[in-house]
């Protein structure tokens, strides 16, 4: 599966995201951080603006959820046209059912788990995931520290990958920038987000073909 690679728009200028967007342009999607103050300590946007940010994207929405009652809400987010929608694991009444209503209504379904959780409780759902998404950090705010450790959960995700014939996509978010992401790549990730170390470059497209390996 060739990287890709999904920019955070947590980082961007949000008075002038358009032209932000337009200056990730070579990557392959954009990550956009739905938080809600209660999930996560942090308030970020909700679904009439990343309805919005949709409809002017050039590129496709990986939207991560880190929001309470995703069983919800998560579904009409997949409404908007989303390429994604992550939820986050620890927040589902109803995980399963939840992917399948993402996947029903037209996008990727996709389980995040926070650093402390453990991705074998979501084996089971593997098969009705487009992709796995190992947080790098606890969520909530960018510009936080690459946890290591996390490495092993990526290299379970893709053990098992391989060894059930699986096809799901496993991403990483948090403190990701060329060095760390070269790690997680090695570790079997196949999809990176970026924010600081892409909206934080003068070259964003520079950026962004550094995360890909240069
Ligand atoms: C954190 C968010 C991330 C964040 C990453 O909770 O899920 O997507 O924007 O930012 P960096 O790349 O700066 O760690
Ligand atoms: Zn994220």
């Amino acid at each position: 599966m060739p990287v890709r690679i999904s920019p955070s728009i947590l980082s961007a200028d949000f008075v002038n995201l358009e032209r932000d967007l337009d200056r990730i342009a070579t990557a392959d999607l954009v990550h956009v951080d739905v938080m809600d103050g209660h999930f996560v300590p942090n308030l970020t946007l909700g679904l009439p603006i990343v309805t919005r940010i949709g409809e002017v994207s050039p590129l496709p929405l990986d939207i991560h959820l880190m929001i309470d009652d995703p069983d919800r809400w998560a579904p009409k987010y997949a409404e908007t046209g989303a390429f994604s929608v992550t939820f986050s694991g620890e927040a589902a009444a109803d995980p399963r059912a939840l992917a399948r209503a993402i996947r029903g209504a037209g996008s990727r379904a996709a389980v995040a788990v926070k650093p402390g959780t453990a991705i074998e409780p979501w084996l089971d759902l593997l098969d009705e995931i487009d992709m796995i998404l190992v947080m790098t950090v606890e969520p909530g705010f960018g510009g936080q520290s690459f946890i290591p450790e996390m490495l092993d959960k990526v290299r379970s995700a893709r053990r098992l990958r391989t060894a059930r014939g699986l096809d799901y996509r496993i991403e990483v978010d948090g403190g990701i920038n060329a060095t760390t992401g070269k790690t997680s790549i090695g570790a079997g990730a196949d999809t990176l987000v970026a924010g600081t170390s892409v909206f934080a470059a003068r070259d964003m497209a520079a950026a962004i073909r550094e995360l890909r390996g240069g």
